[in-house]
Parts: C-alpha cells; structure tokens; sequence
C-alpha cells in the first residue's frame, strides 16, 4: 500500500539486487543463532556483526553505514559512517541503517523476536538519528492520514483510532516495552480499559506488528531507541502505516550528539518521509522465532532454516524468504 506516485523507483537501489541483502541480514542472523540461550548479550551481538559486515563485502555498493553499532569510537565494526560494500568508489553510493542483533538480551535468554535488521536508501535518505531515546507512535495501514499525533495525549490517540476503526477505547490493544519509564502510559491504558501487549524487548518487531491483522497489535506507543525507530520507519514507508518519533533528550551530552548529525529541532516530531525518504528497501531475518519471522532453526543432517523478509517502499512488494543453509 505505498504510495507509487509519492516514491519513484530509484535507479541507484534497482542496481542492488534487492535479494541479495537479504543474504547480509542472514548471515547475521545465522551467526548470532549460535549463542541463542546461552546468556551472554555481548558475544551473541559480536557474533551478528562479524556475520553482518563479512556478508557486505559481497555486495557491489558503494555503502554508508549511518545508523550503526555506535560512534567510531565505541565500536570496531559497523560504526557510523564506516564504508561497507565491495565496490567502494564504483558501487551505487547507498546509505545503510543497521542493526546486526537487535534484541541482544532477547537472544541471550531464548526469548521471542530477535531479528537482524537493515535498511537501504540513497544517500541521505535515512535520518542519522544519534543514539538516543524516542517516543514512537505507530499505526497500521488503512486510517485517514494524519490519525495519530504525538503532540496529542495517549488517551486522545487511542479515542481517534477506536472512532476510525469502529470500536470502543477498550477494545484497542496497544504494545508497548515492558518498562519502569512507561508506568504513567501504562496506567493511563488501564484506564482506557485496553488491551497492552508488554514485550520484553524488541520494537522493531513491536512497531511492524501494527501493520499485520495476524498479530492484533492496532497502536505501538512508547520510548525505545531512536535507530530502531529509524529501522521501523523504514519498514512502514513499505507495508503501509503511520509513524510518529520525537528524540527523547536525558542530558546535554545526547543533545550535543544530535546537534552534531545536523538536528538543530530537539522537539520535532518526525513522520515517515523525515526518517526515511524516497525509495528504501528494508530486510530482516528472524534470530529467534517472533511475531514477523520464524528464527534460525538448526535441523537434523547438518542443515538449518531461516526465515526473512525483504521490502521495497516504491514498489510496496514484500517477499519472505526462507533459506536452507548447510551448517558446514
Ligand atoms: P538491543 O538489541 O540493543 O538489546 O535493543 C533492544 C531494545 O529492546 C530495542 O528494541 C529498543 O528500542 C531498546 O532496546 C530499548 O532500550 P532500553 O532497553 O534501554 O529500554
């Protein structure tokens, strides 16, 4: 449900073969399933990206990564404004968003829906959104334009979509990260009488959960991380839906870092086109099994499954993946 007029196809991604980054969202993804359970965040994240950025180098593009695994810093793979791809200073200049593994305490304790999650977009096109906090406001496909606002109150937000969709407040479920911080929005949806999906972690999944009727998720509210909801934007610019993300600021030193990638409106309230504009693609492979995607399965006789979906916002075409691999 794209808008095909608003988001022309771009000659710079049809030169991706858009399949073929799947294949880096997969190795990932194969790569963090080994430390599915056993407790430890910090090797099951390296583990996805070492996957991630080996996987890369096969693609012919000239790669950005501008939402990444921290500043340069703070991380030695997948850092902010590193060069991924084979084809450095020949390749389609794309920018990339990325998250290797998220959802690393999720994969350390065997719980749902961990994912490893890219988005692709010509240069420019992606929000470098620093790492902050957010506060995300998602719908699903199918409202007037413009039905959620995060200016407005969550009570207000839930009425408006409960008129759209024809139903009572509390008939509305909402998901929302299972957090201290989110005690007031919490009780003011009991209040409501709604139904609250409390996940654990994981809002990527949590956000892409309101566009599909499988899951009965019809409002994602709360704070999570501001790249992740770059991530979750790229992914309804394809399916179809509304988002509202406003950067959530705890100190001086967050407001610097945004002041640095260009943010000059701490208070802005960003929608879908201003985290990620003109044609993107999104991709993600299951780590563990979730509301999206089955997780890595390793099979009987040396071979494993996975699961994965790649999307396109100028085509709106989705297309899940499912891999056989050998193990060896
Ligand atoms: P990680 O993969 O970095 O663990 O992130 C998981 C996650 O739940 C995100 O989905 C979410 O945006 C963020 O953490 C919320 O942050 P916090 O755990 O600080 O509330």
């Amino acid at each position: 449900m794209s808008d095909k007029t608003a988001t022309p196809a771009s000659s710079v991604l049809d030169r991706v073969l858009v399949l073929e980054l799947v294949r880096v969202t997969e190795a990932a993804a194969v790569a963090a399933s080994k430390l599915i359970g056993r407790g430890d965040e910090k090797a099951a994240d390296h583990a996805a990206v070492e996957g991630m950025r080996k996987a890369f180098d096969e693609l012919y593009i000239d790669g950005t990564v501008v939402i990444g695994e921290g500043e340069r810093d703070e991380a030695p793979m997948l850092y902010i404004g590193e060069k991924v791809g084979g084809a450095p200073g020949k390749g389609p200049k794309i920018d990339i968003a990325l998250d290797p593994l998220e959802g690393t305490t999720i994969t350390a304790k065997a719980g749902p829906n961990a994912l490893a999650v890219l988005a692709a977009a010509e240069k420019g096109c992606l929000l470098n959104a620093p790492d902050v906090y957010m506060d995300k406001l998602a719908v699903g496909p199918g409202y007037p334009e413009g039905i959620i606002d995060l200016a407005k109150t969550p009570s207000e937000n839930v009425k408006a979509v409960a008129e759209a969709k024809g139903v009572q407040p509390n008939e509305i479920i909402v998901c929302v990260l299972d957090r201290p911080r989110h005690a007031d929005l919490i009780a003011e949806l009991r209040e409501l009488g709604c139904g609250i999906q409390l996940i654990p972690d994981g809002d990527v999944a949590g956000v892409i959960a309101v566009t599909d009727p499988d899951t009965t998720v019809d409002i994602y509210m709360g704070q999570g991380g501001a790249p992740e909801g770059v991530l979750a934007a790229a992914a309804l610019r394809c399916v179809g839906g509304q988002f509202n993300g406003r950067l959530v600021f705890r100190n001086d030193d967050e407001k610097a870092r945004a002041r640095k990638w260009g943010i000059d409106d701490l208070n802005r309230i960003y929608k879908l086109e201003d985290l990620a504009k003109g044609d993107c693609i999104f991709a993600a492979t299951g780590v563990t099994d979730g509301s999206l995607l089955d997780g890595v399965k390793r099979l009987r006789g040396g071979k494993m499954t996975t699961e994965s979906v790649v999307m396109r916002a100028s085509s709106g075409t989705v297309r899940w993946v499912r891999g056989e691999h050998r193990t060896n």
